[in-house]
């Protein structure tokens, strides 16, 4: 090992959801998830987010009635169902040591209340473990990627309902009954703390189901009801799988205050532990006292029965994993000028620049953000989603994407510098190693692979790969453990 190599072992890979890559939405006896209804909208407006999740009772029955795939690009996603060996394989050339990746919770339980597995969903996802374990590459399992049954959020109004927790709770063991000899690593909840920001998506509410004026209330009673449940499912994996290691998943929003004016201090602050309560509750094992006076004065505090607070504290997560993509500012002036992130609008920060779709780019505040975390939680981290969409053009057959390989050096460059520091930062997984459906717009051409794929946003195109110029750059990052960045 050289000084400019990453720790041994440390785990370099990629990242993708079910619902982003697989297609094969009502194949093999697989049911209906949310994920199925978000529709594909040209002309996206970036500024305005909700408006791509905005959802009612009306509109999701709409959108199961249309059976076809033509409006929904996540019912396509990229066919991975199909080609799962092929991008197994690329992944392999590239030396990846690891794949984060999702289980459809709808290919196993099509509605969530079955109470025995679909055989068919289990049987691809035990060909892909196996493909994986052939390969060498290490999964890292995320039981819920914004993927829940439809049928679950409308019959429940998603986790707003005790219920679900069991239905989770079995899915999960299935997971871990089947799947278990294949994977130690498991996420619980993608971005848990995304329910305010998209909450159909993330737990299946649906607006119109709320009783008037009990809206945010539902929300945060979903919290509650995934928290419990992230603990019930920990304390499973770890009594069924030796060994296992489970994490949080955040989305770690970094904001910096704009001026030092006290009160943008004092806003960003707040900002900033507000992003830090859902792995406050999930690594301390209790609620954090600030958050539960503010929940109490606003009348939003979640029912909670016996029991419940022992079990968040009992099974508590081993490590903290977390996305980085952007960083903002914040500002108590509301004029301020704004940009889009991840799902949010923030405060531009002037010293920094953006991607085509204004996400503000910042190695520096990763690093920030890992020595934030492990001073905070003193658990290992990993960082299991970081990247840039981006349009890419094919010249010559090929694909340039300086602009991909130049972000992705600065962020690594940050997390060694941090690691060198004294964060235990296990390992790295890029959102995404291969083109994708995102998330946040079902755009295609907002492209995030080093692996180009030859579809649009309509779902034109052959489907094939193609390896981008970042292929090879990543490939020997991860063949020089790093101590190529120093070059
Ligand atoms: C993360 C999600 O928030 O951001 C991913 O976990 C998503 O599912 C990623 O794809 C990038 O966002 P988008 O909207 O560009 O796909």
């Amino acid at each position: 090992m050289t000084n400019n190599a990453f720790p041994e072992g440390f785990l370099w890979g990629g990242a993708v959801a079910a619902n982003q890559v697989e297609g094969g939405w009502n194949v093999d006896g697989k049911g209906m998830s949310v994920a199925d209804i978000a529709s594909y909208k040209p002309n996206i407006d970036n500024t305005n987010y909700a408006a791509h999740w905005e959802v009612s009772t009306e509109s999701i029955e709409a959108a199961i009635a249309d059976q076809t795939d033509k409006d929904y690009p996540k019912r396509r996603g990229i066919d991975f169902y199909h080609r799962y060996k092929e991008d197994l394989a690329l992944f392999a050339e590239m030396g990846f040591k690891t794949l984060r990746l999702s289980i459809a919770w709808t290919r196993l339980f099509p509605t969530g209340e079955e109470l025995e597995p679909n055989e068919a969903g289990v049987a691809f996802y035990e060909n892909v473990f196996k493909e994986m374990e052939r390969l060498n590459i290490e999964p890292i399992v995320t039981l819920s990627h914004y993927e829940m049954p439809v049928s679950l959020s409308l019959k429940f109004n998603g986790w707003v309902d005790r219920r679900v927790v069991d239905d989770f709770v079995r899915f999960s063991n299935v997971c871990f009954d089947r799947f278990g000899k294949y994977v130690k690593y498991w996420l619980t909840f993608n971005e848990i703390d995304s329910i305010h920001r998209h909450p159909f998506t993330t737990a299946g509410i649906i607006p119109d189901k709320s009783a008037e004026g009990r809206y945010i209330a539902d929300v945060y009673q979903a919290l509650h009801h995934q928290f419990v449940a992230s603990a019930l499912v920990t304390k499973d994996a770890h009594e069924k799988i030796p060994g296992s290691q489970v994490g949080c998943m955040l989305t770690k929003l970094m904001t910096y205050p704009l001026t030092c004016a006290p009160l943008d201090v004092e806003l960003t602050l707040k900002k900033n532990l507000e992003n830090d309560f859902y792995a406050d509750v999930q690594v301390f094992g209790e609620y954090p006292r600030m958050i539960i006076k503010d929940l109490e004065k606003r009348n939003l505090m979640p029912e909670m029965v016996e029991g419940d607070k022992e079990i968040l504290k009992e099974h508590t997560v081993d490590f903290v994993s977390f996305s980085y993509y952007m960083s903002m500012a914040e500002s108590a002036d509301p004029n301020a000028e704004r940009t889009p992130g991840n799902t949010v609008l923030g405060v531009k920060n002037p010293y920094l620049p953006s991607t085509e779709w204004g996400w503000q780019i910042d190695p520096k505040g990763l690093k920030i953000s890992l020595i934030e975390l492990y001073d905070r939680y003193n658990v290992p981290l990993m960082i299991v989603e970081n990247g840039m969409g981006a349009v890419d053009k094919i010249e010559d057959g090929k694909i340039h994407d300086d602009y991909r390989m130049e972000y992705f050096t600065a962020h690594f460059k940050q997390m060694k510098e941090a690691i060198d520091e004294g964060v235990d930062l296990v390992g790295y997984t890029s959102w995404a190693p291969i083109d994708l459906v995102s998330a946040g717009t079902s755009q295609v051409s907002k492209r995030y692979g080093f692996i180009y794929v030859d579809a649009d946003d309509e779902g034109n195109g052959t489907y094939d790969r193609m390896r981008k110029d970042s292929f090879y750059w990543y490939q020997k990052v991860i063949q020089t453990n790093g101590a190529s960045l120093a070059e």
